[in-house]
C-alpha cells in the first residue's frame, strides 16, 4: 500500500481527497493487521500504527542518545540491533539518530516510536517501555535483524508513528523443567523468544515429583538425590503398574545457584521477571526421596518415574514448614521477583486422612478437614513470603479450605476459580487449560507429535480472553493477565518444547498485549506470514500454522475429552 503514496503531489482537490482517503484506509487496514503484505508484520499488534511514506536507513555511524534515567534503553538498542547489524550504536550526547526521550505521561510499559527522515524517536517513562519500543523497532527491520551474527545488507526502517501500551501487566510463559530438565542455554533462548513477543514473566517450574532442579545449599540431597530418576515410564502411562513400560534411561539435571543468578540477570536485561515455583505440599516426591522425614509414611521413596497425580504429599509438621521456609529463604535470595509460586495443585488428601500425625495436627489446630490443613500449610508459606516483602502465588487449589490473605491465584481449572478469587478481592493470573495449556494437541491427534489428549489449536488461543464474561467491572483490575503452560511429561527436548510453544505463544502475546477491540484472527494469521521468518532466524522450531482442523471423529473425541475435563473440575468444586 505504501507504493500508492511516495512523493506524488495531488494536482487538484479531488485527487488530494482520494489520496487522503486511500491513506486513511491503508492505515486502518494496517492497524487491523490486514496490511501485512505491504508493511512489516507487527506481533503483538500495537495500539496505534500510522504508516508514512519513506524509509530511514541505519548504518554504522548511527548513534544513540538517552535522557537521564533511561540510559539502559540505549543498551536495549545495542542488545537487540547490534548483533545482526554489527553496528556499535555508540552513545552520543547530542545529534544522535536514535533519540530516547523521557515521557512521564506514559505508563510503565508504554512507549511511542516515531521513524522519520530525521531518525528514530522513542518516548517512554521507563527503560522497560523503551525496551518494548526497541523490540517493535526490531520488527520494522528485515527478519535478518534476529540473527546473532552480523548480516551484510541494507537496514531500512519504514517511516511510521506508533503509540503502544500493553492491555495486561502479567504476560507469562511457564516451563516445567521438573519432568524433563532443560539446559541453561535453552532456557536463555526461550527467554529471548518470549521477550521478542513482549512477554514479561517467565514462570520457572523448578520442582516436581520427577525431579528437583534448583541447588539449595542447606539441603544438598535435594539435588544429589532428588535431581535424578533412574528411568522414565514410556508414553502417558500414569499409574505405572505391572504392564507399564520403562525406558531404562536415567534422567536428571539441576541448576546451580550461579547458573540461576546468570539466568535471572539474562532475563532482567530482557525485562522478563522470573517467577520461580517450588511445589508444596503435593508434587514433592523428589524432595521426599531426598529427605524421607518430609513424607507422611516414613517409607523411602524413589524420585518418581511415572506421571500423574501422586498421593505422596508432604507431612504437615513444623519440621516440614521450617524446611520449606529455609528453601524459600535461598529462593528469595536468588530471585528478585515480587511473586514466588508455591504450587498448591493436585495434592490428594488420602495420606493425611490415614495419618495419625496429620489427624492429631488438625485437632490441635482446630481444623475442620484436610482442605483446611492444606490451607493452614499454605498460610505458613504466605506468612514467610509476606514477612520478606514478597507475595505468594499458587495454583487455584490454594482456595480450598480458605484462601490465604495475600495470595494471588493462578486459575488453571478453567476461568471460574479465578473469577471467584477476583470477586473476593484477590489478584488473579488466568491460566485456564482450555486456552492456555500448550502441552495439548494443536492439530490432528494421529499426526501430531505426542501430546496430552486435549485440543487447543492456534485460533483457540487467539480467542482467549482473560477477563471472565460475568465478572463485574469493579473487579477487572484484579485480573493481572494470563499465562500459557508447558508441562513437559512428553516433551523430552528443547525442539519439542519450541514446537508446542510457537506460534501459539505469538497468539497469546497478542491476547495479552493488544487492545481487545483490535482482535482479528484472519489479520493475525496474515501477519504471522511475515513474523515466522523471524523465528526461523532465531532458530525456533515452531509448528507451521494451518492443517490444524480435526476430522469428524477427532472433533467428537476432542469434545468428549473436554467435557470430561470440565466435569472433573466441576466435581472438584472448581
Ligand atoms: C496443573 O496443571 N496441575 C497446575
Amino acid at each position: 500500500m505504501s507504493s500508492l503514496l511516495p512523493g506524488r503531489r495531488a494536482r487538484n482537490g479531488t485527487a488530494a481527497l482520494a489520496v487522503l482517503l486511500l491513506m486513511s484506509l491503508a492505515n486502518r487496514a494496517a492497524g487491523n493487521g490486514a496490511g501485512a503484505d505491504a508493511h512489516p508484520a507487527l506481533v503483538p499488534l500495537p495500539t496505534s500504527v500510522q504508516w508514512r511514506a519513506g524509509e530511514f536507513t541505519l548504518d554504522a555511524a548511527v548513534t544513540v542518545q538517552a535522557d537521564a534515567g533511561l540510559e539502559g534503553a540505549a543498551d536495549a538498542v545495542r542488545l537487540l540491533l547490534g548483533p545482526a547489524t554489527g553496528f556499535p550504536f555508540a552513545a552520543a550526547a547530542a545529534d544522535a539518530a536514535v533519540r530516547i526521550t523521557r515521557d512521564d505521561a506514559l505508563g510503565p510499559e508504554a512507549y511511542t516510536l516515531r521513524v522519520t527522515v530525521d531518525g528514530i524517536d522513542i518516548g517512554a517513562s521507563t527503560e522497560t517501555g523503551a525496551f518494548y519500543a526497541a523490540q517493535t523497532l526490531r520488527q520494522l527491520l528485515p527478519a535478518d535483524i534476529y540473527s546473532r551474527q552480523p548480516v551484510e545488507r541494507t537496514w531500512r526502517v519504514p517511516h511510521v508513528e506508533i503509540s503502544d501500551a500493553p492491555r495486561f501487566g502479567w504476560r507469562g510463559m511457564h516451563l516445567d523443567v521438573g519432568r524433563h530438565f532443560m539446559p541453561v542455554e535453552f532456557v536463555k533462548k526461550f527467554i529471548d523468544a518470549i521477550a521478542a513477543h513482549k512477554f514479561n514473566s517467565f514462570h520457572w517450574h523448578l520442582t516436581e515429583d520427577q525431579g528437583w532442579r534448583i541447588e539449595i545449599k542447606r539441603y544438598p540431597k535435594l539435588t544429589e538425590v532428588g535431581a535424578m530418576r533412574a528411568r522414565t515410564v514410556v508414553g502417558l502411562s500414569f499409574g505405572g503398574g505391572k504392564d507399564a513400560e520403562y525406558d531404562g534411561v536415567p534422567h536428571g539435571g539441576y541448576y546451580t545457584q550461579d547458573e540461576i543468578r546468570e539466568v535471572v540477570a539474562y532475563a532482567a536485561r530482557r525485562h522478563v521477571n522470573i517467577v520461580p515455583e517450588i511445589e508444596f505440599p503435593g508434587h514433592a516426591q523428589a524432595a521426599i526421596a531426598a529427605y524421607p522425614e518430609l513424607g507422611n509414611t516414613g517409607r523411602r521413596l524413589k524420585v518418581k518415574e511415572e506421571w500423574g497425580i501422586n498421593e505422596n504429599t508432604l507431612k504437615p509438621s513444623d519440621e516440614t514448614i521450617a524446611f520449606y521456609h529455609n528453601v524459600l529463604a535461598e529462593v528469595i535470595e536468588l530471585f528478585p521477583s515480587r511473586y514466588i509460586h508455591i504450587g498448591g495443585d493436585e495434592a490428594p488428601k488420602t495420606q493425611w486422612e490415614q495419618s495419625e500425625f496429620a489427624q492429631q495436627r488438625m485437632r490441635e489446630l482446630g481444623l475442620a478437614d484436610e482442605h483446611a490443613l492444606q490451607s493452614w500449610m499454605i498460610r505458613q508459606m504466605d506468612a514467610f513470603l509476606t514477612a520478606h516483602g514478597r507475595r505468594l502465588v499458587g495454583w487455584d487449589e490454594i482456595m480450598q479450605g480458605g484462601l490465604s490473605d495475600n495470595a494471588t491465584v493462578m486459575s488453571w481449572r478453567g476461568m471460574r476459580p479465578g473469577e471467584k478469587a477476583a470477586a473476593l478481592g484477590h489478584d488473579v493470573v488466568m491460566a485456564p487449560t482450555f486456552w492456555t495449556y500448550f502441552d495439548y494437541y494443536q492439530g490432528d491427534f494421529d499426526t501430531e507429535p505426542p501430546a496430552l489428549p486435549f485440543y487447543v489449536p492456534l485460533r483457540q488461543v487467539y480467542a482467549f480472553d482473560p477477563i471472565p464474561r460475568n465478572l463485574p467491572e469493579r473487579f477487572h483490575a484484579h485480573i493481572l493477565g494470563g499465562q500459557a503452560q508447558l508441562w513437559t511429561e512428553l516433551m523430552k527436548t528443547p525442539e519439542h518444547v519450541e514446537y508446542m510453544a510457537f506460534p501459539r505463544a505469538a497468539a497469546l502475546a497478542e491476547v495479552l498485549w493488544s487492545p481487545a477491540g483490535t482482535r482479528d484472527y484472519t489479520g493475525f494469521v496474515q501477519r504471522l506470514k511475515g513474523h515466522l521468518p523471524r523465528l526461523d532466524v532465531l532458530g525456533v522450531n515452531y509448528r507451521p500454522p494451518g492443517n490444524d482442523e480435526l476430522g469428524f471423529t477427532g472433533r467428537i473425541k476432542a469434545a468428549i475429552l473436554k467435557l470430561g475435563m470440565r466435569l472433573y473440575f466441576w466435581r472438584q468444586g472448581a
